[in-house]
């Protein structure tokens, strides 16, 4: 016995699932552009491990660029030093002042001063 055609019904089926398949790939594409943008009320650790942690290490020992933990240079020079870093960026490191506002950067700044004094 042949086959019954496909029903209507299957075709608009797959049509709902390639909707599904792009509002999920919307989803995947904002979530990627909301990284690297903490929002305001995220902590200096949590903005230190969301954007410097890769290249300076979760523990500040550092890694592609240099140790910024207690007894590194960084700790021995005034905070603007470290803002200036972050702002502007420094060599391969690149600057943080689209993502990051001046109340983030303190932030930011504090942090690395509590985790110097450990
Ligand atoms: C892509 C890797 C990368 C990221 C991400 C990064 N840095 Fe850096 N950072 C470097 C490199 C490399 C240097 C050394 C640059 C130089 O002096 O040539 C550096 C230097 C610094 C310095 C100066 C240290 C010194 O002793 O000269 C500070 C402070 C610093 N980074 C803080 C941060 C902070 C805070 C963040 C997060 C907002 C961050 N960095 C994110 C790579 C990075």
């Amino acid at each position: 016995m042949m086959r019954a055609p496909a029903e209507p019904g299957a075709i608009e089926g797959g049509g709902n699932l390639l909707k599904a398949v792009v509002v999920l790939c919307l989803v995947v594409v904002l979530a990627a552009c909301s990284v690297g943008r903490p929002g305001d009320d995220e902590t200096g650790q949590e903005i230190y491990q969301l954007l410097c942690a890769n290249c300076h290490a979760e523990d500040l020992t550092g890694g592609l660029g240099p140790d910024l933990g207690p007894g590194s240079s960084s700790a021995r020079q005034p905070d603007e030093f470290i803002e200036l870093a972050i702002l502007r960026g420094r060599g391969s490191m690149p600057s943080f002042s689209s993502s990051l506002d001046s109340e983030q950067v303190d932030r930011l700044v504090g942090y690395l001063r509590e985790e110097q004094q450990r």
